[in-house]
């Protein structure tokens, strides 16, 4: 089919933005899109860009701003640090751009639902790519097709080791807030967010339509067992109207990587999604045979948001408003576990591997385990390190402030 490349404008090219520019790349290849614009604070990511697109001049500015008042764009992606959405995206939207913004969108779910209020129009995305993943996909129409039953329960668990070098490649790592701006950047709010707005949309499926379940309950624990602000390791439990249950469990403080695994449980059978987006293993002779890679799912999510600027498709695979379940459930869990709680050094043994250190919570792998085996949260299995949350109604919730983040930072 012949298409005229929508011309992209990308607001942040250094890292994770350099993973944009590769898929923007492919993109381009297929005709789809043609890369117009950069603009990011710093002169050597906007160089390196250069370089890669250097079959053209590439418009690049320091000031995002700029970007917006003078290149010729039909749309904007925005990879920047997630204190800074709130800010770039409310102007990208102000000046009437269909936006593609990184997940998370921010985070709190009153900064999100000022970017829901500027676009009245229904033209922004966010970037969870995962559940563009073939494997969601599959799992999805399985309990949509009622294949497993009424769906009961989920629970994911992963277990990815990150050290100093992680918490200091960027100033807003492992923080809560800086000047007064709200981060929360955690293991359940970046690296992990992906698998919670999985489960949502999961929990969705039972509802019909594309919808994100938004939980009547929440319960929360969120631990600090290295040395950042904010956490780095996180539980919590949702509940949805209809009876099903959500339970998971994430940390970086573990020294053996522990892939990150979602099981669906329905009243006739279960399917496991894998890491890598494959769907390992059923009760139901439902898994996939072939692994699906993960450039797939990034590349799915953006041509299903350059299809919906097409109006070949009727809405991106996650609208702003769809992210609200995901930062409510993640607001609440702070508010549930009563902010961070600092483990005492008895539990966490230090290590170094490879030029980094980082720590290992005492019997986090089995700790995984049982959530992923019984939905039970590390204050349900007598962890001596744990500390129980409370179980907080969603709707009854007063809205999470950048006072609460900087109370609950170390
Ligand atoms: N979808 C995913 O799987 C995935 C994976 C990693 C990161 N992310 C998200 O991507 C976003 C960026 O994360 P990161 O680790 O690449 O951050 P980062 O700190 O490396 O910054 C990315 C780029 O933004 C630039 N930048 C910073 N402030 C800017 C500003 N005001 N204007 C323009 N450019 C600016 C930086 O110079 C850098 O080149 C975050 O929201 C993160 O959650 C998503």
């Amino acid at each position: 089919m012949n298409t005229t490349p929508i011309r992209l404008g990308l607001i942040g090219v250094g890292g994770m933005g350099r993973w944009h520019r590769q898929f923007i790349q492919i993109l381009e290849r297929e005709g789809q899109v043609r890369l117009a614009a950069v603009a990011d604070v710093s002169p050597s990511a906007l160089a390196e860009a250069a370089t890669q697109f250097n079959d053209r001049a590439l418009a690049g500015y320091r000031d995002f701003r700029e970007l917006l008042d003078h290149a010729d764009v039909d749309a904007v992606a925005v990879v920047t640090p997630t204190p800074t959405h709130a800010a770039i995206a409310g102007e990208v939207l102000r000046r009437g751009r269909p936006l593609l913004l990184e997940k998370p969108p921010a985070p709190l779910v009153s900064q999100l639902r000022e970017l829901m209020a500027l676009d009245a129009g229904g033209r922004a995305a966010v970037f969870f790519q995962h559940i563009c993943s073939p494997g969601l996909r599959h799992l999805r129409q399985a309990l949509r097709d009622g294949r497993l039953g009424a769906l009961r329960e989920i629970r994911s668990v992963a277990g990815w080791p990150r050290g100093r070098a992680y918490y200091q490649r960027a100033p807003w790592a492992g923080k809560m807030t800086a000047d007064g701006e709200p981060i929360f950047d955690g293991p359940c709010t970046n690296a992990m967010a992906h698998f919670i707005h999985n489960a949502l949309h999961l929990a969705g499926a039972v509802s019909g339509g594309d919808d994100f379940a938004m939980p009547r309950t929440v319960s929360g624990e969120l631990y600090r067992a290295g040395q950042m602000e904010s956490f780095d390791t996180a539980a919590l439990r949702a509940t949805f109207d209809g009876g099903v249950t959500f339970s998971a469990l994430y940390t970086h403080a573990c020294r053996q990587a522990v892939p990150h695994v979602t099981e669906a449980r329905g009243e006739r059978g279960w399917l496991r999604l894998h890491e890598d987006g494959s769907v390992t293993a059923s009760s139901a002779a439902l898994a996939l045979p072939v692994p699906a890679e993960e450039h797939v799912a990034f590349l799915n999510c953006y041509r299903d948001f350059l299809d919906f600027l097409r109006q070949r498709r009727p809405r991106p695979a996650t609208r702003l408003a769809d992210a609200l379940p995901f930062v409510t459930t993640v607001n609440a869990a702070l508010a549930a576990a009563g902010g961070i709680h600092s483990v005492p050094a008895a539990w966490v043994r230090p290590y170094q591997q490879d030029n980094d250190e980082g720590v290992d919570l005492d019997r986090i792998g089995a700790a995984l385990t049982a959530c992923l085996e019984r939905g039970a949260l590390p204050s349900e299995q007598g962890l001596a390190w744990a500390r129980a949350g409370r179980t907080l109604t969603v709707g009854e919730l007063p809205p999470l402030t950048v006072a609460d983040l900087a109370a609950a930072a170390r």
